[in-house]
């Protein structure tokens, strides 16, 4: 039995091959960032507050307009099939029932038509690599439009792509039957990372501030920058048309000894001071860290492996699962410090 969100990446190493396993749970070089993104959350207590007459608590939010049943969302992530034949289909599903947002990939292993078809009315973003052949992205970026996402995510953390050795090790690939499936292609053939040789091939390496200009005059979606870890990039991103900031690190699998996402957070909070929507992600497993996040001036937190290992250990059920298990955490995170929903101040970090 899964008692909580740590306990998946146990569980789903049993039901993986492990080179998928290494792949979802992997960072960069000697994963420093990777733990450092718990560690952190760690570090910081919660000063409660008593006698405050808290009854039920209200856990509802809403991004750009559209209403959540909760500040945690499904942080875009590659190739769900590695974890689940279902793949994204299952995810979507799941975040449906769990009525909050998932953010689809570029990288997805289910085209973002069937994962629509299969899933008419989840709320979905969607999450943009831009590519050297702009015109690739534009028509992937049109897809999206056409089936109903309502946010554009654009990753900026992934110039090139983080040296990840467990993949090296593993000479990770895409199984048979397993493909970028918006482009109906597999990863090429290398040695080593036959990611790492699709990022280098496809990537826009000189990816700058004039590519966020450029793609703000493509869209009418509220484009939110991902990968922002320092506050002057916030302002920048702002300056530049970003209607949302999403601070993440990848999860510690592009720099590492880049600093935790929550450690930089106050500042980037601050340098955006309430002008649009903050998405915290990278290591967020329990209610409590829901709770530091928003106090530190998220709107709201993304979940990656999380999610992954759900779909490993029982697809659409466990992900569902999962999500209801931290908004049970949450829920009593916020009741035992006092607040009765998520307008949660700074001092509460003490
Ligand atoms: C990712 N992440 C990611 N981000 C993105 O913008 N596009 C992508 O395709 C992927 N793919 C991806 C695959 C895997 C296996 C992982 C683990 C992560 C990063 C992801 O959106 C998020 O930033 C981190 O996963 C958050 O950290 P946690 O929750 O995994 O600790
Ligand atoms: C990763 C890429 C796909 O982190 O974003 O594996």
């Amino acid at each position: 039995m899964i008692l909580n969100l740590l306990e998946l990446e146990a569980a789903a190493k049993t039901k993986m091959s492990p080179m998928a396993f290494e792949y979802y749970l992997g960072g960069a070089n000697d994963e420093i960032t990777v733990f450092e993104n718990r560690e952190a959350f760690k570090r910081l207590l919660l000063h409660y507050r008593v006698l405050t007459g808290v009854g039920e608590r209200k856990l509802e939010t809403s991004l750009f307009g559209q209403k959540i049943s909760m500040p945690v969302i499904v942080a875009p992530t590659a190739f769900h099939r590695l974890a689940h034949p279902d793949g994204e289909r299952a995810t979507a599903r799941a975040a449906q029932q769990a009525d909050t947002i998932m953010t689809v990939s570029t990288s997805s292993s289910v085209s973002l038509e069937d994962i629509r078809a299969s899933s008419p009315d989840t709320k979905l973003w969607f999450q943009l690599y831009l590519f050297r052949d702009v015109e690739a992205s534009l028509e992937v970026l049109r897809r999206a439009e056409a089936i109903g996402v309502k946010a554009l995510v654009l990753t900026v953390d992934t110039p090139i792509l983080g040296r990840r050795e467990r993949d090296i090790r593993q000479g990770f690939h895409l199984p048979d039957g397993i493909q970028m499936a918006n482009f109906k292609t597999d990863l090429p053939k290398s040695e080593g990372s036959s990611l790492n040789a699709h990022t280098h091939q496809n990537f826009k390496m000189n990816l700058s501030y004039a590519d966020l200009a450029w793609l703000r005059n493509q869209t009418d979606l509220p484009i939110l920058v991902k990968g922002i870890c320092h506050p002057e990039d916030a302002i920048k991103s702002l300056e530049y048309g970003a209607n949302g900031i999403w601070v993440s690190n990848h999860g510690g699998r592009q720099l590492d000894t880049s600093p935790a996402t929550i450690s930089i957070l106050p500042r980037v909070a601050d340098a955006v001071a309430g002008q649009v929507p903050i998405i915290l992600d990278g290591g967020v497993r329990r209610g409590t860290d829901v709770v530091k996040a928003l106090a530190l001036g998220a709107n709201a937190v993304a979940l990656g492996r999380p999610i992954l290992w759900s779909l490993a250990v029982g697809g659409q059920e466990a992900v569902t699962h999962s999500l209801e298990l931290l908004r049970a955490e949450l829920d009593s995170a916020l009741g035992l410090c006092g607040y009765a929903d998520l307008h949660l101040p700074k001092a509460l970090l003490g």
